[in-house]
């Protein structure tokens, strides 16, 4: 069988991967990609460790019966609690949000410049975006969980001007705006939907979304091993929530409509 001609596999707890899949779309045009986004059980970010793993193995192996050939973990706090187990799982090729959005960003502050890292409560508790940023030589790094952001972001998708939303980057970005940083990471890959109001927080820092930026390592990763295909860019997504609902999210949150079909997975069978 010719490997190259599987799809590439993504998911998220929700919309926020599709900020991912909008960018590997765009430079990989020819690879076919299957989304999943467990909607019915988001939030992962205020949950525990064993939730998550549990919940991203389900997903795992829900692209697997889908016969992908590489899976994009779309999700900051799967990337920064789990990705090793969704390797070990699937046996794949499998890249997360971390790495790219970390180099990025170290690149950007350069040894002395500080970094923001925004995630969710579990991915700042992990700890992962710091470990990785300082073994880049990064030693200046302030984290902010800003839980509140993913419902703001997922249903809701506030203008810059939202008085709601501004008062919560208020609360999440006054101490962080102090640190003055030279970039900050959106560890979280629905934050970018919020870029408008934290970048009015931030005036002065460098925003970095680390769903478009693992497009990238993914597009690297199925290059160096022969991986990249010529299957005609066909994409479809499952949820597993309401497929119309999920539709109707997502035109909202990428600002145009998807195209390709919507279907529903029974994600507790897997
Ligand atoms: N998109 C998920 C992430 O990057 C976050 C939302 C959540 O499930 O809490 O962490």
């Amino acid at each position: 069988m010719d490997r190259r001609k599987l799809p590439v596999g993504i998911f998220d707890s929700g919309l926020g991967g599709l900020t991912a899949l909008a960018e590997l779309a765009r430079l990989m045009p020819e690879e076919d990609i299957v989304y999943f986004g467990d909607n019915a059980r988001i939030p992962y970010g205020t949950k525990s460790p064993g939730i998550i793993k549990k919940f991203a193995l389900q997903d795992t192996r829900f692209l697997l019966s889908l016969g992908v050939k590489a899976i994009l973990v779309a999700c900051g706090t799967v990337s920064s609690n789990c990705l090793a187990e969704v390797g070990a799982e699937s046996g794949l090729p499998v890249v997360g949000v971390i790495n790219a959005a970390a180099k990025k960003a170290a690149k950007i502050a350069g040894a002395n410049g500080t970094v923001a890292v925004l995630g969710t409560a579990a991915t700042v508790r992990s700890g992962a975006y710091e470990r990785e940023l300082k073994r880049l030589g990064c030693e200046n790094v302030v984290s902010r969980a800003c839980p509140m952001f993913v419902p703001l972001a997922e249903s809701w998708h506030p203008t810059a001007d939202d008085a709601a939303a501004n008062a919560v980057a208020e609360e999440y970005l006054g101490g962080v705006a102090k640190a003055a940083p030279a970039a900050v990471i959106l560890g979280c890959t629905h934050y970018p939907l919020l870029s408008g109001v934290i970048q009015k927080h931030l005036p002065g820092s460098e925003l970095i979304s680390s769903g478009s930026e693992s497009a990238g390592e993914m597009r690297a990763l199925l290059l160096e091993r022969g991986l990249a295909g010529a299957g005609g860019g066909k994409i479809r997504f499952y949820t597993s929530d309401d497929p119309e609902l999920f539709r109707e999210n997502a035109a909202r949150f990428l600002g145009r409509d998807i195209a390709g079909p919507v279907m529903k997975a029974d994600i507790e069978t897997y």
